[in-house]
């Protein structure tokens, strides 16, 4: 059984006061949950304030991109070694807006992606097509490339520390959110190339986190797909009812 994990990506959003703020409101909300992994994604700046808050609480703390070197003259850039130190547990990896806008690449994502392993924290790996690849029948053929390239030469042992996010670009903030059909295809496509790539274990066991406009009022559909198993969320995360809203999806939870 894989254990859902909800993440929230604030991107660039909130400053230090600001996310301790939410933190206080939002580990009241959803602090018996049990049955669901729960991340929180902050700004660099606001990284250690919310280590401090999120501290002894069952929610995970995340980065939202590293730098692969453990340290020199790279102006500008975090190490995992420094963001271990800090607490985190997950980092975000190949984001499409890193991709779209910061030149990120599969081969710097696998770089990253490797770090990030290395400090013995989660990388949560992101693929997802753009809609002139959906629209001309190409997602397959580009998700099978993130994929593929993001983990070049990553070693079977290692799969069980990784997650993927599939997030289709044209999802993500624009309101239009993938169907639960055409999510759950996607996923199932990464989920077979997993088993290609490794072994049937191994893609059982990985966890595919589906991102693009998730909300409280869609998330349960979406989680009903059976490779759905989380979301990453940016806009419906940055306020505390919301994001306890979906992280709490399932009634039960
Ligand atoms: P969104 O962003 O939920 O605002 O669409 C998702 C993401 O980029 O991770």
């Amino acid at each position: 059984m894989r254990k859902p994990l909800i993440a929230g990506n604030w991107k660039m959003n909130k400053t230090p006061n600001e996310a301790v703020a939410f933190a206080a409101q939002f580990i009241q909300y959803v602090e018996d949950c049990e049955d669901v992994g729960i991340i929180l994604a902050p700004p660099a700046p606001a990284l250690t304030a919310m280590a401090v808050a999120l501290k002894g609480t069952n929610i995970k703390l995340a980065a939202q991109n590293v730098h692969w070197k453990e340290s020199g003259a790279y102006t500008g850039e975090i190490s995992t070694g420094m963001l271990a130190e800090i607490g985190c547990s997950y980092v975000i990896i190949g984001h499409s807006e890193r991709r779209q806008y910061f030149g990120e690449t599969n081969e710097t994502v696998n770089k990253r992606l490797n770090a990030v392993l290395n400090e013995s924290m989660s990388p949560i790996l992101c693929v997802g097509e753009l809609l002139e690849h959906r629209k001309s029948d190409r997602t397959d053929a580009v998700i099978e490339e993130q994929v593929r390239g993001g983990l070049e030469g990553i070693k079977p042992e290692e799969m069980k520390n990784i997650v993927v996010a599939y997030e289709p670009v044209w999802a993500i903030g624009t309101g239009e959110t993938a169907t639960p059909g055409q999510a759950q295809q996607v996923h199932a496509f990464i989920r077979r190339l997993i088993k290609d790539i490794y072994d049937s274990s191994i893609a059982e066991e990985i966890r595919i986190q589906y991102g693009g406009s998730v909300k409280p009022s869609n998330t349960a559909e979406l989680m009903a797909q059976p490779d759905v198993d989380g979301a990453l969320v940016g806009g419906a995360s940055l306020d505390p009812e919301s994001f306890a809203g979906i992280v709490r999806y399932n009634k039960m939870n």
